[in-house]
């Protein structure tokens, strides 16, 4: 029988980043779809039915497609140079959970299904939980046909190039309606499950957050012949906002606000920038309270775009309301693990969306690192192996 570890030993070459280190595997890349044709393989082999619905997610079927089934799974997309862990671990989890149940000889009372959601982590088209967004209905679908890449390629022309018909992208009654409850297993992303303690935790909520475009648009010039008096240098605004967004933050207890990606344009080391981008992650667990963060942040870049003679717009990319999950679900979760404990988590994930349309829930495994969207991001072997029995656990009692 497979266990974690060899299953993702069977795609460990898939998508790794010689320049970042770790795995790079945008949604629809070459790695991506590999992962997907892995994917098929490995529930084929299992004797599940596979089939991709309109919005491109994945479903492989132990029983008939049904109403209110019990539905497993995760991601395989990944962060530019993160780590084998995030989202693979719990479809791989899954898979054996599968397999488990089997040699147990469960006879399932409804059909469950391992589904697998594209652009969970939002790294190629900037919206997070891309998938279970269109499906749920909760981004708008032309927005989403019309969002696109780095390189210009809209989600309209990818979805067809791989297949599907962009005109149906969107909110899928059916395919929700299958989503009787749905339970997805992630590794731990901090450091909450200690060395000696039990190897998973049980969810309890997710962290509100979002993300926000701030654009700093000055006079793209020559680095020569420019006097620095003479400048309206946008990197010189953006480098500003930067430590203006830590100092909002850092004022706000439980606050958490990033700019990991900045863009200059057009980008050359002669030049003085016309625009920088910048990308704002903010989190709080009170949605009011982030978008005040939000807010504070955006007045303090007007004021110090201006005193560069530039201008700062801001616009918002996608925005998840902090989570509950389900209480009765948690509590079932709870009673098939014994003494795991119950852990929040400061990161978004499709349980979340999906959670206001379905019951949901979480396991998570140790990561030993606590460090998570980098290669250091880490699990046990027999964590691993851990988390794949507490999954069939939690499973076979909602079978
Ligand atoms: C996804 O992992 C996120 O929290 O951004
Ligand atoms: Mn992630
Ligand atoms: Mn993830």
């Amino acid at each position: 029988m497979d266990t974690v570890t060899s299953l993702l030993d069977s795609i460990a070459d898939v998508g790794r980043d010689p320049v970042r280190g770790g795995y790079t595997r945008p949604v629809y890349s070459a790695a991506e779809l590999d992962l997907r044709a892995w994917f098929s393989e490995q529930a084929g082999r299992r004797g599940l039915a596979v089939d991709t619905d309109r919005n491109g997610i994945l479903w492989a079927w132990w029983g008939e497609p049904q109403r209110g089934a019990l539905v497993t799974g995760s991601h395989l997309d990944s962060v530019p140079g993160g780590g084998a862990f995030d989202g693979p671990l719990g479809v791989a989890s899954a898979l054996v959970a599968v397999d488990v149940l089997k040699a147990r000889g469960v006879e399932p009372n409804r059909s469950l299904a391992v589904a697998v959601f594209p652009e969970e982590e939002g790294s190629r088209f900037g919206v997070a939980c891309l998938g279970s967004r269109l499906l749920t209905g909760a981004i708008d679908a032309d927005r989403a046909r019309n969002l696109s890449d780095d390189d210009g390629n809209t989600l309209a022309d990818v979805a067809r190039r791989n297949g599907l018909d962009p005109r149906l992208l969107g909110r899928d009654e059916e395919a929700l309606g299958r989503i009787g409850d749905f339970i997805e297993l992630h590794v731990e992303q901090g450091r909450g499950l200690g060395e000696d303690g039990p190897a998973v935790a049980v969810g309890s909520s997710i962290l509100g957050h979002g993300r926000w475009k701030l654009s700093v648009h000055g006079q793209g010039n020559h680095a020569g012949t420019t006097l620095m008096e003479d400048r309206q240098d946008p990197m010189v605004a953006a480098a500003q906002i930067v430590l203006a967004v830590r100092q909002v933050a850092a004022g706000r207890r439980d606050a958490r606000a990033t700019v990991g990606r900045l863009q200059p344009v057009p980008g050359g080391t002669n030049v003085i920038a016309s625009r920088v981008d910048l990308w704002l992650d903010v989190r709080h667990p009170d949605d009011e309270v982030t978008a005040g963060l939000v807010e504070a942040i955006h007045g303090k870049a007007q004021k110090i775009a201006a005193f560069e003679g530039c201008t700062a717009t801001l616009t918002e990319e996608s925005f998840s309301g902090t989570v509950q999950f389900d209480a009765a679900l948690q509590r079932q979760v709870g009673n098939a693990l014994p003494g795991a404990p119950v852990l929040a988590t400061g990161a978004g994930h499709d349980a979340g969306v999906l959670a206001g349309f379905a019951p949901s829930a979480m396991v998570f495994v140790r990561n030993p690192t606590g460090i998570s969207h980098s290669p250091e991001e880490h699990v046990e072997d027999a964590d691993a192996d851990a988390g794949a029995e507490a999954l069939a656990d939690v499973l076979e009692a909602l079978l």
